[in-house]
């Protein structure tokens, strides 16, 4: 196989969670370039329809489907549906997000629960509704959409931290536990991303970044391609950080 064959996701299935808009979207549709046919789904059916329209005219097959991933119920409804239609799910993304930044003694319990939800548990329901399809098949990647706020502290970000770091042992432990299936699974780390910006928030956005600027979601979506296609078939359990640099030097100065 030529090395960038090893890229290519030609009939495979992909499942992107908050895929409506910003990361989630470009991850479905370069997931699409790459060959893969993609299900979309977020709880805001208008763009994920969005999102599919632009896959299908990329020549892949695209399901937008609502989905709220604190929801076990419409999670597993929504793996069978994408199942019947495609035949398989090879590809798993879990990257739906809600945030609450403030000091924790300012956070009520619902507001933690809203993040830990969505964000961690979200992302255990869809490997679980998704699991026994890839077990079935002995394959199987599921990508987790983490932070660099799941590798280190940030100020009044506590349950945001919390959701992503655990999603970062999640990753780990699952790796673990899914290896003797064939079943990788791996996160990403992101730094800070923008895609629209003034210069003012440009130059606040870029505080601290050793590549002096916030990255770009493109810069992201290439390494989910990597894990989600056969380059990547000795890799699992692996959070890798993409964020400019920023980690490196924060470590630098502690
Ligand atoms: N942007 C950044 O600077 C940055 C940096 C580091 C890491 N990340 C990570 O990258 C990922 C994407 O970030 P983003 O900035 O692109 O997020 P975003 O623009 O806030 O989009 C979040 C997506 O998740 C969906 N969503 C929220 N709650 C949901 C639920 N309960 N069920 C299903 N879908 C839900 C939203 O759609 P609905 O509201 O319609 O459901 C939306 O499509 C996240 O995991 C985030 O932690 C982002």
């Amino acid at each position: 196989m030529e090395i960038l064959d090893k890229f290519r996701l030609q009939d495979k299935v992909a499942l992107v969670t908050g895929a409506g808009k910003n990361l989630g979207k470009v991850i479905a549709l370069a997931l699409a370039e790459a060959g893969a046919d993609v299900a979309v789904t977020s709880r805001t059916l208008s763009e994920i329809q969005e999102t599919a329209e632009e896959i299908r005219e990329k020549g892949k097959k695209a399901l937008a489907i609502p989905l709220d991933v604190t929801d076990f119920a419409q999670v597993e409804s929504v793996v069978r549906e994408i199942v019947s239609e495609f035949g398989r799910i090879d590809i798993l993304v879990n990257n739906a997000v809600v945030r609450s930044y403030k000091p924790l003694l300012e956070m009520s319990e619902n507001e933690w629960r809203g993040v830990i939800d969505t964000n961690l548990t979200g992302a255990f329901l869809c490997c679980k509704a998704v699991g026994p399809f890839m077990v079935r098949r002995g394959s199987g990647r599921i990508i987790n959409i983490s932070s660099v706020a799941g590798v280190q502290g940030i100020v009044n970000h506590t349950a945001y931290c919390a959701s992503k770091g655990g999603l970062v042992l999640l990753t780990r432990a699952l790796a673990l536990e899914w290896a003797p299936y064939n079943i990788l699974v791996n996160a990403v780390a992101p730094g800070t991303l923008v895609t629209r910006h003034t210069k003012e928030t440009l130059e606040k956005r870029s505080e601290g970044i050793p590549l002096g600027r916030p990255g770009e979601f493109s810069e992201i979506a290439p390494l989910v391609v990597y894990l989600a296609s056969d380059a990547s078939t000795y890799t699992t359990g692996e959070v890798i950080v993409v964020d400019g640099g920023l980690t490196q030097s924060s470590a630098r100065r502690r």
